[in-house]
């Protein structure tokens, strides 16, 4: 939710905290602000992106520091609510990352011991508490102050007198990043990329007390060892090459992360999920859950799976999972989250676990609270996704989908053997997608002046409706609804009309004639109509007011090339209208609070 960093070596930390920060904006960016230790603690905190900050905070002399970029949670975006939040001396400052759940009753405590508070924050109890347990040692401080908390925190505290950042960690991402005679603590690698390339991931339950030559690590008072990884991509994955947003970028990078799937799983001795065995042990359904786009990739997983294993699969949105009468017997239950760090993912996850559920994370972040509490977790190969909205990481999470579905397939070997082929071939024909932008541009410049617009898809395609929809709204702010094309007609014809388009993708499969009958309703309706029609389906220009053609694949891999299209559809539309593409308003990139 938040973006966090800590810096202790022998340079100027402000600069090196404010680079940092920037390259985990994507994480919040409500506000921000830093805080130099040097003899006293500085502050400077503000409701602007880093990059104002940077132009306009004076100059922090010292060489240890933190910093934050908010998405707010707990009390308006505004300067006193901005991190980081200090201690009644002003000797103790801290950025926090999640939710401290009891902050309320800790507030009313601490006040009636003298603590005076001026943030409607829950972290700003963080500060006091240390300052109330402090008997000259930081890191006990902190783990006293842990201890009253109940919620979800990464937190590092700086403190005056204490060369040293003590860095805590429960149910929020927190890495440390070793480097030349200077040490890195941050919510994410990205932000430290152009620094270091080693770095711990801290543990649920981790305090770090981090100097700038030495990591020491310890769980309730004992010493534990964690080990150091080193980051393969580099920083350039983590920029925008050229490219005007990262989402273009990323869009762009697609033809790429599928071959890189490809080999990655072809080359697997072993297979992606056992499911063989699974059966032997009585597996008999599947369960995904999901939020937001890895939802809708898990919608097209059922498909997948239904139609290739034979195996009923449901699929549940994971905030509300809790909700339902849950019947897990025999089931092997899947979560796909990019970041691996959705809370409302990570609570399903452990409601699965709890009552003895096998769980198999697909991710994206290594060493991501999602990978260590799954049984196993199989890796999404996207690289870095910076900007907001997902696209490439939907389309690496089919990836894995196709992978492991065609593991186990009854489909006969002709029909495997095809699709393999057209597995090989889906990044040449989403090249063409991304080559054929043009015509995509033009139905943006089309779409921008709209308010209201409808996605309607049918079977496989369904969920892709649902997922250009949500692309749209997010990041060009026009109200859109996904809806499976049959559904149309029971309810949403009311607002037909010719200010509302609407958007069909036409699958050359099963659905076909079904769509053309959908369509021809629409425009009895005087809605625009726009297609995405396979190449060659001569009957939908004649229905349709604009046709984007895409190319020619195997019906179960339609799902790819439609979401590309829907990808650079939404984001040529929110450039049209001006939006800021990689930073939609009000949202973040991991969503850390339920
Ligand atoms: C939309 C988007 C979100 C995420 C959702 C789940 O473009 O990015 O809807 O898909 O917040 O995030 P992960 O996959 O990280 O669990």
């Amino acid at each position: 939710m938040c973006g966090i960093i800590g810096y202790i070596g022998n340079k100027q930390a402000q600069p090196i905290l404010l680079s940092c920060l920037k390259r985990v904006e994507y994480r919040g960016y409500d506000s921000c602000g830093i805080a130099v230790s040097s003899g006293s603690i500085k502050v400077y905190k503000d409701v602007v992106r880093v990059e104002t900050l940077a132009k306009v905070m004076p100059q922090l002399g010292g060489t240890a520091g933190i910093g934050h970029t908010r998405w707010a949670t707990c009390g308006e975006p505004s300067q006193v609510n901005a991190h980081p939040h200090c201690d009644c001396a002003g000797n103790i400052a801290v950025v926090h990352n999640g939710v401290i759940n009891n902050f309320q009753s800790l507030r009313q405590q601490l006040i009636s011991e003298g603590h005076t508070f001026i943030s409607e924050t829950d972290t700003e109890v963080i500060p006091h508490l240390i300052e109330k347990y402090y008997n000259g040692n930081l890191e006990k401080a902190v783990e006293a102050a842990l201890r009253v908390v109940e919620g979800s925190y990464a937190i590092v505290v700086v403190m005056v007198g204490e060369p040293k950042l003590v860095a805590a960690r429960k149910d929020s991402p927190l890495i440390i990043g070793i480097g030349d005679r200077e040490s890195f603590i941050a919510s994410d690698v990205p932000a430290i990329l152009n620094y270091t390339d080693r770095v711990i991931y801290l543990e649920d339950g981790d305090i770090g007390v981090v100097t700038r030559d030495n990591i020491e690590i310890a769980r309730e008072g004992t010493a534990v060892e964690r080990e150091e990884h080193k980051i393969l991509w580099g920083v350039e994955e983590a920029q925008k090459g050229g490219y005007e947003h990262f989402m273009l970028k990323e869009i762009h990078e697609q033809p790429k992360v599928i071959r890189d799937t490809l080999v990655e799983y072809t080359q697997m001795a072993e297979p992606v999920v056992d499911l063989e065995r699974m059966r032997d042990e009585g597996i008999e359904s599947m369960l995904i859950l999901a939020c937001g786009t890895s939802y809708h990739a898990a919608l097209v997983g059922k498909y997948i799976v239904e139609e290739l294993v034979g195996i009923p699969v449901r699929v549940e949105i994971a905030s509300e999972f809790s909700y339902y009468g849950q019947t897990l017997a025999r089931t092997l239950a899947i979560v796909i989250t990019q970041s691996g760090e959705t809370a409302d993912t990570l609570k399903a996850m452990k409601r699965l676990k709890e009552v003895g559920c096998r769980v198999v994370a697909i991710t994206n972040v290594v060493g991501s609270s999602a990978s260590r509490v799954a049984d196993q977790t199989i890796y999404t190969r996207a690289g870095p996704e910076i900007s907001v909205a997902s696209t490439k990481s939907f389309t690496a999470q089919l990836m894995v989908l196709y992978w492991l579905a065609m593991g186990y397939s009854k489909a006969d070997a002709r029909r495997l053997a095809s699709m393999l082929l057209g597995l090989r071939q889906l990044p040449s024909k989403v090249q063409r997608v991304l080559d054929n932008g043009d015509i995509i541009l033009q139905c943006a410049r089309y779409l921008a002046k709209y308010e209201n617009v409808f996605f309607i898809g049918r079977g496989i395609n369904f969920p892709v409706a649902l997922e250009g929809a949500l692309k749209l709204k997010e990041i060009s702010y026009i109200h859109a609804e996904g809806y499976a094309a049959g559904e149309l007609k029971h309810g949403p014809f009311a607002l037909l009309g010719e200010n509302t388009p609407v958007i069909a993708i036409v699958a050359q499969d099963n659905t076909y004639e079904a769509m053309l009958t959908n369509i021809k309703e629409v425009k009895a309706r005087k809605s625009p109509l726009m297609a995405l029609a396979e190449e060659g389906d001569e009957a939908i220009s004649e229905l349709a007011d604009f046709v984007i053609t895409v190319p020619r694949v195997d019906a179960i891999f339609s799902p790819v090339v439609n979401a590309v299209v829907l990808q650079l559809l939404a984001y040529y539309t929110a450039k049209e209208r001006g939006c800021p593409v990689d930073f939609p308003r009000n949202l973040a990139k991991s969503v850390t609070v339920e």
